[in-house]
């Protein structure tokens, strides 16, 4: 074999090598992206979970009165974005203050969902309790458990106001039983 058959023959061999390289490359880029996906998808879940939302402006929810209000969280799986709503118990038992340091006082917010097994508890402005249409449990204005079959009082969530504006973080907590166990989403 004559030097140029001998170099030829290995620029071939280097180009063969290069061509395979190419072709593991593209295959292996989405198997690691696959495998990887549950990783990101729980990231995602857990900023969803966590982060406080935007439930409205205070001006929304009167002064003395329970109102409902809404939560949307927008949970992303890839390029696939869902969105899913959930709804709170908002009460201003005070006119909120508009200095810095204090503009939660008199501000309460409620989980809707019933810690017996997860039925969305109503408001009955006569006689001033919360009910669950499931089971009959009952809360009482406040949200502490009165009678029925729940294990334990309406859930609270945490919020802050920024600018006028109620932030709130939707949390779900297990059913069912008495202790109050935050679960992830
Ligand atoms: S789900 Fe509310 S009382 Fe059963």
């Amino acid at each position: 074999m004559t030097n140029a058959e001998s170099s030829r023959r290995g620029f071939l061999t280097f180009l063969a090598d290069l061509l395979m390289a190419a072709i593991a490359l593209i295959v292996a880029v989405p198997a690691v992206g696959y495998l990887l996906a549950p990783l990101r998808r729980k990231a995602g879940a857990d900023d969803g979970a966590t982060a406080f939302l935007d439930a409205g402006p205070l001006a929304d929810f009167p002064v003395g009165q329970w109102r409902l209000g809404a939560l949307e969280v927008v949970q992303e799986d890839g390029w696939k974005k869902t969105r899913v709503r959930h709804s709170i118990w908002v009460l201003r038992a005070s006119p909120v203050a508009s200095s810095p340091g204090e503009p939660t006082q008199g501000i309460t917010v409620l989980s809707t969902i019933c810690p017996h097994l997860g039925c969305p508890i109503n408001w009955h402005p006569d006689p001033s309790e919360f009910i669950c249409p499931c089971h009959g449990g009952v809360f009482s204005k406040e949200g502490r458990h009165t009678s029925g079959p729940p294990p334990r009082n309406m859930d609270p969530l945490e919020f802050e106001v920024r600018d006028g504006r109620l932030w709130v973080r939707w949390q779900d907590f297990k059913i069912g039983v008495a202790e109050r166990i935050p679960v992830s989403v």
